[in-house]
């Protein structure tokens, strides 16, 4: 079973990770720089209505995979090397950002896009913008640790 979870742990780090990626440092400059608020706010709302499944997704599929392959390569948490203790309180940090993001700012985005209040749609991505990115920087943190740890920790 650990080549399926490891599989799906992976894969899930490739889609939120890379999706993170994507929209902050490619997409994200180039809608700023050509769109007006009206349009740029409503084509965000639509672009986190399609990603963020894959999102809810990831964030209950790592962890469920995560600790199914500590128990059965370990059985107790006490025995695991310290950059899975690292992927694991990161990890869960990147969760509980992602669940503020999605019930809080990306709340108030949607409601400010139907009643067509720019600025307020604004503060919300704004506020979003900072989050995404420091979950990006948190996700290629937590690969470089999990993937070079067994070497070094
Ligand atoms: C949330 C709780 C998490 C737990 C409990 C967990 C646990 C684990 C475990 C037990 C492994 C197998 C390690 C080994 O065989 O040496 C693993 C692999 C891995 N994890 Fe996590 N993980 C979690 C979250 C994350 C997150 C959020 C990321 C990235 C953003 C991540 C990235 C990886 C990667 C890239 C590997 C593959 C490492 C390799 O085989 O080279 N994990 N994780």
């Amino acid at each position: 079973m650990n080549s399926l979870y490891i599989a799906l742990h992976v894969l899930s780090v490739v889609v939120w990770v890379g999706g993170m990626v994507f929209a902050h440092r490619f997409l994200r400059p180039v809608v700023a720089a050509q769109l007006e608020p009206p349009q740029r706010l409503r084509l965000w709302v639509g672009i986190f209505s399609n990603f963020f499944p894959y999102v809810w997704a990831a964030i209950i599929v790592l962890p469920a995979t995560g600790y199914a392959m500590i128990f059965s390569i370990w059985q107790s948490m006490s025995l695991v090397p310290l950059y899975i203790h690292i992927m694991n309180g990161l990890g869960s940090l990147m969760i509980v950002i992602f669940l503020y993001v999605y019930f809080v700012p990306f709340d108030k985005l949607k409601i400010a896009v139907s009643a067509e209040n720019w600025p307020a749609g604004g503060e919300a991505l704004n506020r979003i913008r900072f989050l995404v990115g420091v979950n990006s920087l948190l996700g290629l943190l937590v690969i470089v640790v999990a993937s070079g740890g067994r070497f070094l920790l």
